[in-house]
């Protein structure tokens, strides 16, 4: 499935693969696609650093991107505490009724939270950066808007080509404007942060409004034949993130976790603000209906949910307590129904696209 994108790059399909986990990322690439390895979860420079390595020692030399989360607007000598000073009484106590009524345990004395997301607080993401540029990462994505001029600058200057998601037209030419190489254009449908426009309406909006920057499809696309109808609506390549959550490389760590993914439907998301502050698609649970409901305090803005709901969510993680367990993911979970290992799914994906050229050619007399 080759593409300007993908020959530009160096892959043999323009399939690109947005992921957590290191182990993904590097069977992703090694399959012939692009694996992206998302570091907001990564607070400290060494331990991305040590996952950077391990992705150098696994990825055949083939090439591999890493995904921040560094907000365009910059926030001058703000500390995480100084957040974390800003969030009510009110909202602490709420999280732990919430905790209490499904009996959620205390982590051990001394436990660190697991589960903390600082990599959007604009110095840690920085910090990240200065980590990556030292190895040779080959794309840079941003997830939430056009990254500053100067971290641009300084990808360009190391050879680096930079994409950010976009929800809307106006995000993506905001994109093109900030000098951007890539956009990914991510539909309603995506795990994660999304807009509200769906794919099959985006992706066509933002190839022409970006035209000729080459344009990435994101959202709802979990098989060969999803990816056709990207590459029919314009777009160079595809970007998918919820359908390796239940591969065999994936570390959820939670049995129970990757039992629920399969077993949900293509309805059993919600866009939400619950886990960040922003609308990300995720798992609908008994914790976001929590968020949700009217009769609750409400979400905080993102940073400030991020922190107040860290320690939470690592305990309902750490303990499996079922009704609260959730992820980021899209409205293709309902196509996700077994455990596969990444080259089971990349196989699945390329042959599926081939078999959906044949049949639109059929469909169209074109035999
Ligand atoms: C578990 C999970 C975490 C995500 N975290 C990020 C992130 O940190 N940065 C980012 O740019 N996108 C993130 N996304 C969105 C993906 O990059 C991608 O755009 C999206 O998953 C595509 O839609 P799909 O889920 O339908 O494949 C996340 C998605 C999932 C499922």
């Amino acid at each position: 499935m080759k593409t300007e994108l993908s020959t530009r790059l160096g892959v043999e399909h323009a399939i690109f693969g947005f992921t957590p986990f290191p182990a993904v990322a590097a069977a992703i690439t090694r399959a012939g696609g692009f694996g992206v390895l998302g570091a907001v979860r990564y607070a400290a420079g060494e331990d991305l650093a040590r996952d950077l390595d391990w992705m150098q020692e696994h990825t055949d030399g083939k090439p591999y991107g890493l995904d921040v989360v560094m907000p365009a607007k910059k926030v001058e000598g703000v500390s995480e505490a100084d957040i974390e000073a800003m969030i009510p009484q009110e909202h602490r106590a709420f999280v732990q009724e919430t905790l209490a009524k499904h009996g959620v345990p205390e982590l051990a004395e001394g436990e660190a939270s697991g589960w903390r997301i600082t990599g959007w607080l604009e110095q840690v993401a920085r910090s990240q950066l200065d980590v990556a540029f030292d190895y040779p990462v080959k794309l840079l994505a941003n997830a939430l808007g056009s990254p500053p001029a100067d971290v641009v600058a300084r990808a360009h200057d190391h050879g680096i080509l930079v994409a950010a998601l976009a929800g809307s037209a106006r995000h993506a030419r905001h994109h093109q404007d900030a000098g951007l190489d890539i956009v990914v254009a991510q539909g309603y449908e995506a795990g994660g942060h999304t807009g509200e426009i769906a794919s099959m309406v985006l992706t066509p909006e933002v190839v022409e409004a970006v035209d000729p920057l080459p344009v990435l499809a994101a959202g709802g696309i979990g098989s060969g034949e999803q990816i056709a109808a990207g590459l029919a609506l314009g777009a160079q390549g595809v970007w998918l993130g919820s359908i390796w959550l239940t591969t065999e490389e994936a570390e959820l760590h939670s049995a129970a976790l990757t039992n629920k993914l399969l077993a949900a439907g293509s309805g059993d998301t919600v866009r939400s603000r619950a886990l960040t502050g922003k609308p990300a698609r995720q798992l609908r649970t008994a914790w976001t209906d929590a968020w949700d409901d009217p009769q609750g305090p409400g979400t905080l803005p993102m940073p400030l949910q991020g922190l107040l709901v860290a320690e939470a969510v690592s305990r309902i993680q750490k303990y499996e307590v079922e009704p609260l367990l959730g992820t980021p993911v899209g409205q293709i979970v309902g196509r996700m129904t077994s455990t596969r290992s990444v080259q089971a799914v990349f196989d699945d994906l390329t042959r599926g696209f081939e078999r959906a050229i044949d049949r639109v050619n059929r469909i169209a007399g074109r035999d």
